[in-house]
């Protein structure tokens, strides 16, 4: 109920633009809740998709070379990614086989969860509210979590599987539910050059998949290609984000994507629940695009829209009653929404 209302608020507050986008996300929604039998064996095309070898717009591609943290020994192939695909959204990677990645990381909400925490595989309570999994490959750090405890994104990936309010499994009891999988065999082979499943591969695979998660079509994007113009109200809000204030948004949430594992400061919201990195106050902040997309907000999901955190007084974040409207309007244009439903992101078990 409560996840529908935030929604449906989100929906009221703002422009026809995320009308339209509300609406779409809405019928994706309906259309899964809808389906009544799930197939047991991914649903795969003749011909992979391509998740490693695709032309990013040149404002993007300027960014990737000095911000990627794609290791040299795991390179995105459409084999690997598509085996990550299919590990990404298969319940057999939880104790009872009800809980896949993709149930707290969502397709149609940019891969989060409106949930302020997520369910595991026993109805148990994340800690923390899910981060949106965009953009990943951009964090040069590679350090992974709200609070950096992942070194790798090869090393996070293996931990909601062992996570005993997430998945469940131990190690060696996921590689054996893998093997035991008819479709995944032909999978490794083709992905990895022989059959043979283990964790590195699992590890490597899951993180190709989530690496290849880029958006590149938000109205963003057309502007800086030429191809659309903002409005007055989202290019004094772009001019906001970038100069206004002792530190910018831009110095923590740094364009094209939004995103940076070398902010010019350290940020919390103030929690005396959790103190995030090294028990220092800090926290990440995952890619901002798709924002509007991926209510509520912040590492504990308190904040439930992008107008409440405007005009809050959280330090850095509650701007002056002038700017809300102008900042939020940029926010808006940073929407991909072609990402929440392409089919090479998609569910295959559906
Ligand atoms: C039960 C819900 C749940 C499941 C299942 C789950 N996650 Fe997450 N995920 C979360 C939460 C919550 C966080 C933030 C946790 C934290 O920071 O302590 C998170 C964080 C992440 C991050 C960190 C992103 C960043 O920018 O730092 C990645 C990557 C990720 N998850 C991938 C996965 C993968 C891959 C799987 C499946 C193997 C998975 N998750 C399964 C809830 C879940
Ligand atoms: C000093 C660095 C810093 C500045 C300046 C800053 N942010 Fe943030 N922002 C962060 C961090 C770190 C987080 C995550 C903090 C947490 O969850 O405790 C965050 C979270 C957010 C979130 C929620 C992200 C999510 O996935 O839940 C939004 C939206 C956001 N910031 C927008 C802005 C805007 C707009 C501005 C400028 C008005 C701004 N930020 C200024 C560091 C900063």
């Amino acid at each position: 109920m409560k996840q529908k209302k935030t929604g449906t608020l989100l929906c009221l507050g703002v422009t026809a633009m995320l009308f339209q986008y509300c609406a779409k996300t809405d019928a994706t929604v309906s259309s899964a809740t809808n389906t009544t039998s799930t197939v047991t064996t991914p649903q795969l095309p003749a011909t992979n998709f391509n998740y490693g070898n695709f032309a990013l717009p040149a404002h993007i591609a300027a960014a990737l070379p000095a911000a990627d943290n794609t290791p040299a020994n795991n390179p995105i192939t459409n084999d690997g990614a598509t085996l990550g695909r299919v590990l990404f959204y298969d319940k057999k990677l939880s104790k009872n086989n009800t809980i896949s990645c993709g149930s707290c990381h969502r397709q149609d909400l940019s891969f989060s969860d409106s949930a302020i925490k997520s369910k595991g595989f026993l109805g148990g309570i994340t800690d923390r509210h899910s981060m949106p999994l965009l953009n990943v490959r951009f964090y040069r750090s590679g350090k992974m979590f709200w609070d950096e405890r992942a070194a790798t994104l090869e090393e996070q990936v293996l931990q909601p599987i062992q996570n005993t309010t997430e998945m469940g499994l131990t190690m060696t009891e996921a590689l054996s539910k893998i093997s035991v999988q008819s479709y995944y065999p032909a999978l490794f082979q083709k992905a990895f050059g022989t059959a043979e499943i283990n964790e590195n591969r699992v590890a490597r695979a899951l993180a190709q998949f989530v690496r290849s998660i880029v958006t590149t079509q938000s109205k963003y994007d057309q502007v800086k290609q030429g191809l659309a113009s903002f409005t007055a109200d989202e290019r004094d809000g772009e001019t906001l984000f970038l100069t206004a204030g002792n530190i910018p948004c831009a110095g923590c949430h740094a364009p094209p994507m939004f995103l940076t594992s070398n902010p010019t400061a350290g940020f919390a919201l103030a929690d005396p629940a959790d103190l995030g990195i090294n028990n220092q106050g800090r926290f990440k902040s995952s890619s901002l695009r798709n924002i509007a997309n991926t209510p509520p907000y912040f590492h504990n999901g308190s904040v439930n829209s992008l107008q409440a955190m405007l005009n809050s007084n959280i330090p850095a974040h509650g701007v002056a009653a002038q700017d809300r409207q102008k900042l939020l309007a940029f926010l808006q244009t940073l929407t991909d929404a072609a990402i929440t439903t392409d089919l090479k992101y998609a569910d295959p078990f559906q």
